[in-house]
C-alpha cells in the first residue's frame, strides 16, 4: 500500500507526491511530462538509508526504468541525469558511461553532457587522486531536438568582454587571443551589439550547505536551471527518484507543475512539508491510500 498527497499554490499549480516504486507508479502517467529531472540512488551508496545498487548492476537497474520514463516523457521532452561515478579499489568505475551508452541503445538521443562544479567541494587527502569537485547530468531526449528556450538562462556579458566587443568596427572580424596561450583566437565580433550570452555547460553552484532530513539533497539552483532550459512555465516536470523534493521546489518556483515519486514514506513527508514552508503550498485532500498499481491521478484512480 502507498500514499499520494496533492498540494496546491495560490496560482493553481499543482504538485502530487507520490510514495511508491516509480517503475510501478509511472504507469499512471503517458504521455504527460515535458521534462524529467531526477537525480538517482549513486551506485553503492546510502546503504543505511535507501536501496544500494552494485557498480556492475547499475545499468541493468536504470534501463529497467527505460519504458516507463519513455512512456510518461512527450515526444519533444527531455530527461536530465545528475548522476556521479565512484572510486572502487583505487580505480574509476564506469557504470555512469555503461548506463548511458545502455541508454542510448535503447533509443535515447543524448544531446549533451553538463558539468556542475561544486564550489564547495568536500576537503580531504587521497594519494592518487585530488578533491573531486564535479558531477554529471547528462541530457537526453526522445529525438534530437527536443524544446529548450536558451534566452531563459542568458547571462549578462561581462563589463570587461562589453568594453572589448564596443571597440570593435562593424564588419570587422576581430579576433581576441585566448588568455590560454593555447593559440586559438575567439571571434568578438560575433558578440557587438549583444548584452547576454549564452551560459557554458559548466555549472558553477554551491552544494546545499543545510541538512534537509535527506543525506542525498542536491541545491535548488541545479533544478532550476535546467527546468529553466527545458520547459515552458504551466509545464509539467517529473521527478522519478523525488527525495527532499529540491526538484519540486523549483517547478513550483518557476510556475511549473510538478509530480515526486519516492518510495521512501519519510523523505514523501519531507517533500510535503518543505513545498509548504517554502513555497507556500497547501495540502488540498487527505492524504489517499493507494492500493497496489491503482494509481489516483487528479483525482480518477485508474
Ligand atoms: C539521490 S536521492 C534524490 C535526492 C533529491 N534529488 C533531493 O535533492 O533531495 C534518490 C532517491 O530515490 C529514492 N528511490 C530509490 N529507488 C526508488 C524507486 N525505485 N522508486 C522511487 N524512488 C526511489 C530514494 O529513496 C532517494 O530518496
Amino acid at each position: 500500500m502507498a500514499k499520494s498527497w496533492l498540494l496546491t499554490d495560490p496560482r493553481g499549480l499543482t504538485c502530487q507526491i507520490i510514495h511508491g516504486n516509480s517503475l510501478e507508479a509511472l504507469h499512471a502517467f503517458n504521455n504527460q511530462f515535458d521534462l524529467i529531472m531526477t537525480s538517482p540512488p549513486y551506485a553503492d551508496a546510502r546503504k543505511k538509508h535507501y536501496d544500494s545498487i552494485k557498480p556492475n548492476d547499475y545499468a541493468e537497474w536504470f534501463c529497467r526504468f527505460h519504458e516507463a520514463f519513455w512512456t510518461a516523457l512527450k515526444f519533444n521532452g527531455s530527461l536530465a541525469i545528475n548522476i556521479k561515478d565512484k572510486v572502487i579499489q583505487g580505480v574509476r568505475h564506469r557504470y555512469v558511461w555503461q548506463t548511458i551508452e545502455s541508454l542510448s541503445t535503447l533509443g535515447w538521443c543524448c544531446i549533451d553532457d553538463y558539468i556542475w562544479h561544486k564550489k564547495t567541494s568536500m576537503p580531504g587527502y587521497w594519494p592518487t587522486r585530488l578533491r573531486d569537485s564535479w558531477e554529471y547530468i547528462f541530457h537526453l531526449a526522445k529525438n534530437t531536438k527536443p524544446f529548450m528556450d536558451q534566452n531563459a538562462v542568458k547571462i549578462p556579458i561581462s563589463p570587461i568582454t562589453q568594453r572589448r566587443v564596443k571597440n570593435i568596427k562593424d564588419g570587422s572580424n576581430s579576433h581576441a587571443a585566448s588568455t590560454t596561450g593555447s593559440g586559438f583566437s575567439r571571434n568578438l565580433s560575433a558578440w557587438k551589439n549583444k548584452t547576454s550570452v549564452l551560459p557554458t555547460n559548466v555549472l558553477y553552484l554551491s552544494t546545499e550547505s543545510h541538512n534537509r532530513n535527506h543525506p542525498a539533497v542536491y541545491p535548488v539552483s541545479l533544478p532550476t536551471f535546467f527546468i529553466k532550459l527545458l520547459s515552458n512555465p504551466g509545464d509539467k516536470i517529473l521527478d522519478p527518484f523525488g527525495g527532499s523534493g529540491s526538484t519540486a521546489i523549483a517547478a513550483i518556483q518557476l510556475g511549473r507543475h510538478c509530480v515526486l515519486i519516492d518510495n521512501q514514506y519519510e523523505y514523501c513527508l519531507v517533500a510535503k512539508g518543505r513545498l509548504i514552508k517554502e513555497c507556500g503550498m497547501k495540502e488540498t485532500r487527505k492524504s489517499k491510500v493507494i492500493i497496489a498499481n491503482n494509481f489516483a491521478v487528479n483525482g480518477i484512480t485508474i
